[in-house]
């Protein structure tokens, strides 16, 4: 039998690609005020604000500056400034203490696919990002992209990491590599964000069923667990949330030794139950202009969220 859910899910994938669709999407009328939903909004002080929104109510977060696959200078240049300006606001609004607000870095927005020296590029522009959130007193959270840079990125980690030992890696469980990644990640120190993975991946690299990458999910998160690292539980799925709390329990980790996270204007009322039971709970807030490809691996996840947007459209476009 077919399952229309995922076939929903691969069709938004792919269009998460589609220039043509980005744009008929962009310029509809009522995009943005969806889009304020999942996105606060285009300028730092958007973010800046969200994020003070968050910590009033005990919330952490994680900043991203929307924009991906550059292959552009001028623009991963760009990306590199944006996040520098980012991290002194935060240092300026007093949120960055104790890594309260930290940002999340996509390699490919800073310069990875730069043909020739992208990789270098990429390393050196995230290296000026992390020397800011050295100097704003906070750390920084390498994003995970699809699996054809899982190498490069890793590498990336490694060579940042010789400098900036806080410096965050994500898994992603439908990789089948990621177990044996996760017991190379949960040394002493070390901040592994683990996720579902939000990319369109072949067969011959990640699971395509949903109950086998929940699977793999709590296979890793075992592992991390049980490590000596710090594991960001990257889920809004109760089940998996659960599962993390009672897997902390039994390694006797103190509240302060692993966080879960979840994406901004996604199930915030179990945010503030997680934060207000005395966990710690990190929001992952995009901003900039750059929201399509996010938005798009938003749809694709949950069909509810495609429907309220399409019921937006249909209602104010
Ligand atoms: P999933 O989408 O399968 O949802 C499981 C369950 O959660 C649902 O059945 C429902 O019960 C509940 N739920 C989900 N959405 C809900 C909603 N809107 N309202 C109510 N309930 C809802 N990916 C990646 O590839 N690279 C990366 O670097 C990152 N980074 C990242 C950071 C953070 C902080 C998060 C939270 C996520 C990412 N992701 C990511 C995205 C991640 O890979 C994944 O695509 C999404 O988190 C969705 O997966 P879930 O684990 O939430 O489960």
């Amino acid at each position: 039998m077919v399952d229309a859910s995922a076939v929903l899910r691969q069709g938004l994938l792919q269009l998460s690609k589609s220039g043509q669709v980005r744009t008929l999407i962009e310029k509809a009328p009522v995009s943005r005020d969806v889009v304020r939903r999942f996105v606060p909004g285009e300028r730092t002080a958007d973010a800046v604000r969200a994020a003070t929104d968050l910590d009033r109510t005990g919330r952490r977060s994680t900043i991203d500056f929307l924009g991906e696959d550059t292959t552009d200078l001028d623009q991963a240049r760009a990306t590199r400034d944006a996040y520098v300006q980012l991290l002194e606001a935060l240092s300026e609004a007093g949120l960055t203490q104790e890594g309260r607000s930290e940002v999340s870095v996509k390699l490919s927005a800073v310069g990875q696919y730069l043909p020739g020296d992208g990789h270098k590029i990429a390393l050196d522009h995230a290296r000026e990002i992390c020397q800011a959130a050295t100097n704003a007193g906070t750390t920084v959270t390498l994003d995970m992209e699809d699996h054809t840079t899982t190498d490069a990125t890793l590498e990336t980690l490694l060579e940042l990491r010789q400098d900036f030992p806080s410096v965050g890696a994500v898994l992603q469980a439908y990789l089948h590599r990621t177990e044996a990644d996760c017991r190379d990640l949960a040394g002493a120190g070390s901040r592994v964000r683990l996720c579902k993975g939000a990319y369109k991946e072949p067969e011959s690299v990640a699971f395509q069923d949903s109950a086998e990458v929940d699977k793999s999910y709590v296979r890793c998160l075992k592992v991390l667990m049980a490590g000596e690292g710090y594991p960001m539980v990257a889920s809004h799925d109760p089940r998996l949330v659960e599962i993390a709390g009672a897997l902390a329990a039994r390694h006797h980790r103190s509240a302060d030794s692993f966080e879960y996270q979840m994406l901004y204007g996604i199930r915030p009322e179990e945010q503030k139950r997680l934060a207000d039971r005395g966990d710690q709970m990190r929001v992952y807030i995009p901003y900039g202009q750059e929201w399509y490809g996010y938005l798009m691996r938003r749809m694709a996840e949950r069909p509810a969220n495609t429907v309220f947007f399409l019921r937006a459209l249909a209602t104010k476009g």
